[in-house]
Parts: C-alpha cells; structure tokens; sequence
C-alpha cells in the first residue's frame, strides 16, 4: 500500500461530503493514495516479491507472470513485462489482463487452464491499480469510493488441487454503467446506483452456481473473499446466501476500492492475520467495469 492515507474527513475539506456520509453508505474510513513515485509497476512488484518471499520460490523458477490492472502505467510494455524484469524472472509468458474490478479472478481463472495443462508451474498472479490518477476528484459520488494498492500471490502446480474451480463472465450490455475511457485526463464515469442494484442481484447467484457446480453448499465454506466496493453490496451478499459476517473478509474500511488489487489485499490480510488457515475452502468473488464478474473455489 502506499504510505499516504487520505481520510474521510481529509476528504471532506476538499469536496462536500462527510465521514459519516461515506461510512454509512459505503463502509469506507480511508484510501492510500499513490506519491509520484508509486505506480502500478512498482507497486506490483514490491508485492510480487513479498509473495516470492512468503512463498520461498525464487524468481529464476517463476515460469509466468500476469498482472491484472486497469490502471497499467503503460499500454505497452505491459506491466507483466515492467515486473518480470524488476525481479529477474526468466524469459516466460508475461502479459496484463483488463476486466475491470474481475481482473483478479479473471486471471486466477486464465492460470488455472495453464496449470491443468502443464504448460507452466509457477505463476505469479498480481493485482496492482492507482485508481487515485483515474477519479475526478471534484465528483464526490466516485472519488470516495477508490484507493490505490497491489497484492500478489504465487500458485504452483501441485499433486492436491488449491484452484478447485473458477467461472468468469461479462455481460457488455451494461458497458455504459461503468467505464474509463482511453483519453489523457479521462476519469471513471459511474451510474452508482445501477452498478449497486447489479451487483446485489447476481452476486448471491453466481456464488450458489460455483458452489453446485462443485457439489458443495455455503455450510462447506470457510470464508467468503469478495471484492472489496461497498460493505452494503457485501453484506446483502452474505445475508442472501446465508452466511455470517464473521466469515466473510472485510478490508475496504481501511482501503477503499483498489479495483484488481482489492482480493489479493484481503487475502494477504486475512492470512497473515491468522484467520485464513491451510486446509480452509474459500470463495472468492469479483464484479466490475464490462459488466465483467467472477468466482473462485479454493482449497487454501
Ligand atoms: O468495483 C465496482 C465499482 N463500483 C461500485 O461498486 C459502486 C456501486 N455503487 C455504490 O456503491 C453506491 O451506489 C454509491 C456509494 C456510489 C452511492 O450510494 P447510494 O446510496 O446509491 O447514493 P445515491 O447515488 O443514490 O445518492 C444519494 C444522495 C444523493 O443526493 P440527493 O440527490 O438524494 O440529494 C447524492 O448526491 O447522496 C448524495 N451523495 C453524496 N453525499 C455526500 C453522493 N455521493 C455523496 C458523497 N457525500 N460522497
């Protein structure tokens, strides 16, 4: 995360609105914001190489590397292949993935298909986004929403599954409600309430249709990771599906909406805070710009 924080109340002296105001309606207290010298790349691959380092695999024996962003530094060279020489990673598949908010899934979904089939080992999968260069700071119904961040994890192949299963999708007719168009000084434009009305619609759904396909019901979970936009699209998510709050991971309070970051982020919380544990079945989920959405079985 970037070192700066900007609070609610900062906020509030900037543009009209009010701690109380965000925090009702949203759940969000502060954001970290990105210095001049923190961008995706770097960002990205300062948690790329804390995920190597948590994992104890050296950056010789990565054997592929995406980053999911949608706020890449650069269209090209992607921010895969910026990280992939920051660290030293070999000649190997390097490339950005652009879903939006799903990013994340999206790509744990694209490594899943590699892995299965041989053709890598080990991925580095990072999320990295300064969402803080793409707002409108004077349009109070987006700026409060985002934050800027990156998070990394590292899958290998192994004889006992810990990707049990991913489902992606998008559906482009809703590609008006949300977007960020390719422009020097563009910023994202949102229906808010119709992204909200979305997201609480399908979200309980597309969590049950992962959890039959698998045979498996919400009493078979340990933790629910979703992407982090509002703790009311959260909440109602859980609430339909059954589960209670204490099993699912809550980080936005503290950060925001990080976009593609925003999972990795709470699954580096919520691990190193002891709370996910090996063994454990997860369910990730992830909405976004497209309208692009995903979910995610793991077996930690
Ligand atoms: O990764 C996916 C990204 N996007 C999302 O997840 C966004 C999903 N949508 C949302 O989270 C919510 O729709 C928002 C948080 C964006 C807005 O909450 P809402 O409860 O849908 O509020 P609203 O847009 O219906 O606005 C209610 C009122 C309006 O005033 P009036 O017209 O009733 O007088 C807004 O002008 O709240 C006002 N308002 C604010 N007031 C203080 C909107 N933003 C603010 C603000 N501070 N920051």
């Amino acid at each position: 995360m970037p070192e700066t924080i900007l609070t609610n109340n900062a906020l509030a002296e900037r543009i009209e609105t009010s701690d109380e105001w965000i925090v009702e309606r949203t759940g969000i207290r502060q954001r970290h914001i990105a210095s001049v010298l923190e961008t995706t790349n770097s960002m990205g691959a300062m948690a790329a190489r804390n995920a190597l380092q948590m994992a104890g695999v050296r950056a010789e024996d990565v054997d592929m590397v995406i980053v999911a962003t949608c706020t890449p530094d650069k269209t090209f060279p992607s921010s895969a292949c910026h990280i992939q020489q920051e660290l030293g990673i070999p000649p190997c598949p390097a490339f950005d993935v652009q879903a939006a908010c799903s990013g994340f899934i999206y790509g744990l979904s694209i490594i899943d298909q590699f892995i299965r089939t041989k053709m890598a080992k080990r991925v580095l999968l990072i999320g990295s986004e300064v969402m803080s260069r793409v707002v409108n700071w004077q349009d109070r119904r987006t700026c409060v929403l985002f934050g800027d961040g990156a998070g990394a994890i590292l899958l290998e192949a192994s004889s006992t599954p810990g990707i049990l299963n991913t489902h992606i999708s998008a559906d482009g007719r809703h590609k008006d409600i949300l977007y960020l168009d390719n422009q020097a000084n563009a910023t994202i434009e949102m229906q808010g309430n119709s992204v909200f009305k979305l997201a609480v619609n399908m979200l309980d759904t597309i969590a049950n249709q992962i959890l039959v396909a698998n045979n498996l019901t919400i009493h078979d979970l340990d933790w629910l990771v979703p992407h982090q936009a509002n703790i009311r699209i959260i909440q109602a998510m859980a609430e339909k599906l059954g589960l209670p709050m204490e099993r699912v991971v809550v980080t936005l309070r503290e950060h925001g909406n990080t976009s593609s970051a925003s999972i990795p982020l709470a699954l580096d919380f919520a691990i190193r805070q002891g709370k996910i544990k090996p063994g454990q079945r997860l369910l990730l989920e992830a909405f976004g710009g497209g309208l692009t959405w995903g979910t995610a079985l793991i077996q930690y």
